[in-house]
């Protein structure tokens, strides 16, 4: 797995945030990454890419690429069907990474239970390969930290603290984590005022402290043997005014494995491979 990978989220076109790439683009955009050395890709049922990675395998060799995906589900019977529909989205056998997405307490961690014991069956059943949980609050780290089973964490972490990971426990949060509430407040709602109600959950930046902790929370679950990725190196595009120094500061983080990045062009796929080869050079 190359230590750059590419997320998918920019096809999403979503309730607050805007596709910035359209889907059908997105089959060459990842062929031309893995062309430039990247051969990690990220997907989501949210993004809706899956069927964006079966189309690039086409001319992509599955087995030189990890592909990883998510569920935002509850309960065991709808982690399993998530998994089931990307296999058949993607066209593979067995996806290489799995995670509950957008986990934010430690709370949530134990209202999906169902979904994270169906993860664990799956990778025993052989359709999946390895299992953890996107990471969005502090709670779920330290979570993390008490689950054998867990192989991988993804999380947030960038220089300035930007849309990084907070303490996350209060009602809004959790409720943000409940698909089928979520969804009933979508529809219950005006758009603004839902778009209101995501601001209480999705905090700009995090406090030198809370980042203080979350990286020693990376820090402890690498010691533990999980493998920790990071999002939001470019803090969804805030960062990205100076590539070369968002991409050398995660270089420096010994715990470290890889980095998703969300580009949406060539030429952004070029900065941040140039970034990164720079970065690790100086290693
Ligand atoms: N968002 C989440 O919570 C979440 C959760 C799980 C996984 N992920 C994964 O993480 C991936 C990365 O997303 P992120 O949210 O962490 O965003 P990010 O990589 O921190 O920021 C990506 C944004 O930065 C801007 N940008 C400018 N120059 C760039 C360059 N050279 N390379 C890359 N981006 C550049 C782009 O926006 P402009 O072109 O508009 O400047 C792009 O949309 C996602 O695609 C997804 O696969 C995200």
């Amino acid at each position: 797995m190359s230590w750059v990978g590419l997320g998918t989220s920019a096809a999403y076109d979503g309730v607050l945030c805007p596709a910035k790439v359209a889907v059908t683009d997105y089959p060459r955009l990842l062929e031309y990454g893995f062309r430039q050395g990247i051969t990690w890709w990220d997907a989501s049922p949210t993004y809706g890419t899956h069927g964006a990675i079966r189309c690039a395998l086409r001319r992509v060799p599955r087995r030189e690429v990890v592909l990883c995906s998510k569920t935002v589900a509850v309960s065991g019977r709808g982690a399993r069907a998530d998994v089931e529909r990307a296999l058949r989205q993607m066209g593979v056998e067995e996806i290489d990474i799995f995670l509950l997405q957008t986990m934010r307490s430690g709370l949530e961690f134990r209202i999906r239970r169902g979904a994270w014991q169906a993860l664990q069956d799956l990778k025993r059943e052989g359709r999946i390969r390895a299992i953890g949980v996107a990471a969005h609050g502090l709670g779920v780290l330290q979570a993390a930290l008490h689950e054998p089973a867990l192989d991988v964490v993804l999380g947030r972490i960038n220089y300035a603290g930007d849309l990084m990971d907070r303490w996350q426990e209060d009602l809004p949060s959790l409720l943000a984590g409940l698909p089928p509430v979520k969804r009933l407040l979508l529809d219950l709602l005006p758009r603004s005022l839902f778009a209101r109600l995501a601001g209480r959950v999705h905090h700009l930046r995090a406090s030198p402290q809370e980042q203080a902790m979350a990286r020693e929370l990376f820090a402890r679950l690498a010691a533990a043997g999980k493998e920790v990725l990071g999002m939001k190196i470019f803090g969804e595009g805030a960062l990205a005014g100076d590539v070369p120094r968002a991409v050398a500061y995660a270089a420096g983080l010994p715990w470290l494995r890889a980095i998703l990045v969300g580009a949406c062009s060539e030429a952004e796929i070029d900065a941040v491979v140039a970034a990164a080869s720079q970065a690790q050079g100086g290693r």
